[in-house]
């Protein structure tokens, strides 16, 4: 039996959000990225990590990275979630971005957009946010990116969990 495990580092709840669907759908195990420590990774076959991405930067990408050489025998999966919509060729980019090259390839990664959240955000994120707001604003750059971020929204969907899920079933 392929035994799942799918362990969350979520800020504002998008990424737990999607790491509830998912364990439902595969009838894995969940766990919050702060009790890490307290599973046997040894019990699984499927490490399923997921994580928002803060400019750029996955939430606590480093752990994952690190335990890849662990995980070697078995499936890894990462799924990031971020504000950018699906089809934006930067996601991808982004995401590459977080990792050397030898690493990359060594997981099957997948993204899902999630949205902001302004009533959850720390205040840093809140502050480093209207930071990037008033730039692109002030740049004329992407007035419809400003637009967008200027308030809370939410464009999880469950079925974004799809290729996912059919990749772990496979
Ligand atoms: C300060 C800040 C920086 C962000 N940077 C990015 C980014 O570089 N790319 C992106 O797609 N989304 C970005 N976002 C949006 C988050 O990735 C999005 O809210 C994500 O769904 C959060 O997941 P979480 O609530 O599980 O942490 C940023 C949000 C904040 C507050």
């Amino acid at each position: 039996m392929n035994k799942v495990l799918v362990i969350y580092s979520s800020k504002t709840g998008f990424t737990r959000k999607y790491a509830k669907w998912i364990c439902e759908a595969l009838d894995a195990d969940i766990l919050e990225y702060n009790d890490r420590e307290r599973v046997n990774y040894a019990h699984y076959d499927t490490i399923i990590f997921g994580g928002g991405i803060y400019a750029g930067k996955i939430n606590n990408i480093k752990w994952f990275r690190e335990k890849l050489s662990d995980f070697k025998d078995k499936k890894c999966v990462l799924f990031v979630s971020g504000a950018m919509p699906k089809k934006s060729p930067d996601v991808m980019k982004n995401i590459k971005k977080n990792f050397k090259p030898g690493e990359w390839g060594k997981f099957k990664v997948f993204y899902m957009q999630g949205g902001l959240d302004y009533d959850h955000m720390e205040e840093m994120d809140r502050i480093m946010l209207t930071g990037f707001r008033y730039a692109l604003k002030i740049s004329k750059k992407d007035e419809r990116m400003a637009n967008m971020i200027a308030k809370s929204f939410d464009f999880a969907t469950q079925k974004d969990i799809v290729p996912l899920v059919e990749y772990c079933l496979k």
